[in-house]
């Protein structure tokens, strides 16, 4: 029997934003397609993809410490088959290829449509071939070569493509790929290419269909999200739309660009029932010189100006933010309108993060003296978290007492506890059985430790306890 024609059992492991989650799915679902089972442990596949984020150093670095770990499979199982997917895949290529002879396929976002040929052809030890502008054979190697795809391919919108979804009420459906805004810091369009939209009507079949399979809570993805447009459909029209499908009961959307934020998309979230009190609004910096630097296209001013204009719609709505400091050349003080600007909004949530330098970006062309001296960056960062946990423990404890829609995500830590998360994205963690996955209920909040609330179903509490 040739090797090729053995059962085929794949592995994906995921690292990265929802854009990666999302892909992996797409991956799982493009093998089941061609008679792949999935399994959930390496130790039982054939072949084990590793899909992977590039977008700052320490998440590669320990991609690449993880993708060593499975190479141990080998020792026992010599036809394992590792592929390395995704962001961190396209910007490494032939170096990946050079340093880590054990991995047999290397593949970026673009590619996973002929994901299942490219593993045939090393399954059979024939990838010989150059696909994309990858690297052909290694002389030596135990068997077969390496094979890389790494084209891009600005057509591709992964349209007919099935993701395989866990089953469950949350679904992710990416409506966008690639990006076309050049933030200096930013890997991003160097890795999954220019912006690419899927058709509307395709985006609303598919949000159709996997409502009919028990989807109420529908998660559209891109890049630059609410720069969405086909056809002349306005990302705002489309939100509209996914918002009105019977069954549809929560639709967020992620990561918008603040620029995108316009007074007809705030009117289409204000109007919507369906769309949930959250929007996630990466500022980045909290100063004009730097975010000129950074190339994000807005001043702190207008920033707020469209903070002002979403809080005026939808007052109750719950903002997060990305927030990068120590980009080159940040001046202390400009570091501290970073937390005046932080003090400004309050956000609810905030993900903070030192630069990190990604070569073929145009901040890693910066000279080298503007960059921020590690230990000064750990300062910054420690000091931002200080300041956006302080706030965004205080807006929760200010939310104790309010009764909350909950949608039931999954268990808890703690054994007869189940966590769910409210429709402004706050998670919430009280008594209840596992069963109840994917039902929505309602919860006071009771406490909080800061970042997550611990809280009672109201149903529970009117019913008396018998003892
Ligand atoms: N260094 C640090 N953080 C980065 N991000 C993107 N690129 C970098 C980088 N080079 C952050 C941004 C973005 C989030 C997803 O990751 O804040 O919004």
């Amino acid at each position: 029997m040739s090797r090729s024609s053995a059962p085929k059992r794949a592995y994906v492991e995921t690292y990265g934003c929802q854009m990666n989650i999302s892909d992996g799915e797409l991956m799982e679902g493009i093998l089941a397609e061609r008679g792949y089972s999935i399994v959930r442990r390496p130790e039982d596949a054939d072949v084990v993809l590793v899909n992977t984020c590039a977008i700052r150093e320490h998440a590669e670095q320990r991609v690449l410490g993880r993708v060593a770990q499975l190479n141990g499979l080998k020792s026992e199982r010599p036809d394992l088959v590792i592929g390395v997917t995704g962001c961190m895949a396209q910007r490494m290529g032939e170096t990946l290829v050079r340093e880590a002879p054990y991995v047999d396929l290397v593949m970026g976002p673009d590619g996973y449509r002929s994901l299942p040929d490219a593993l045939e052809r090393v399954r059979s030890g024939y990838a010989t071939e150059r696909l994309g502008s990858g690297a052909g054979r290694r002389p030596g190697r135990r068997r077969g070569a390496q094979l890389t795809v790494l084209d891009f391919h600005p057509s591709e919108n992964y349209e007919g493509l099935e993701q395989r979804r866990t089953a469950g009420p949350s679904a992710w459906v990416p409506i966008q790929r690639g990006c076309d805004h050049r933030c200096t810091f930013c890997i991003v369009p160097y890795v999954r290419g220019p912006e690419k939209n899927r058709s509307s009507a395709e985006v609303l079949a598919e949000v159709q269909a996997i409502v009919e399979r028990g989807v109420s809570e529908v998660t559209l993805l891109g890049q630059t999200v609410n720069s969405y447009s086909w056809q002349g459909v306005s990302f705002a029209e489309l939100l509209r739309s996914v918002a009105r499908v019977p069954g549809v009961r929560r639709v967020r959307f992620t990561s918008p660009h603040p620029n995108d934020v316009t007074p007809e998309l705030v009117e289409v979230m204000a109007e919507e029932p369906a769309i949930c009190e959250h929007l996630h609004l990466p500022a980045q910096s909290g100063n004009d010189r730097t975010l000129k630097r950074m190339l994000r296209r807005y001043t702190v001013g207008t920033f707020l100006d469209k903070v002002e204009m979403v809080r005026a719609a939808i007052p109750d709505i719950a903002l997060s933010t990305d927030i990068i400091v120590a980009f080159p050349g940040e001046t202390e003080a400009e570091f501290r309108d970073t937390l005046e600007l932080m003090r400004t909004v309050r956000f609810d949530e905030a993900y903070t993060y030192k630069y990190s330098l990604r070569d073929g970006t145009p901040a890693a062309r910066l000279p080298e003296t503007d960059f921020v001296p590690p230990d000064e960056a750990q300062v910054r960062l420690e000091e931002l978290i200080e300041v956006s946990r302080t706030i965004q423990a205080e807006i929760n404890e200010a939310e104790v007492g309010r009764v909350e829609e909950v949608l039931i995500e999954k268990a808890a830590r703690h054994e007869g506890q189940i966590l769910g998360r409210t429709r402004r994205n706050k998670v919430v963690v009280f008594d209840g059985d596992t069963e109840r996955v994917g039902e929505y209920t309602a919860v006071e909040l009771e406490r909080t430790t800061g970042a997550t609330f611990a809280g009672s179903e109201a149903s529970a509490r009117s019913v008396p306890v018998s003892v």
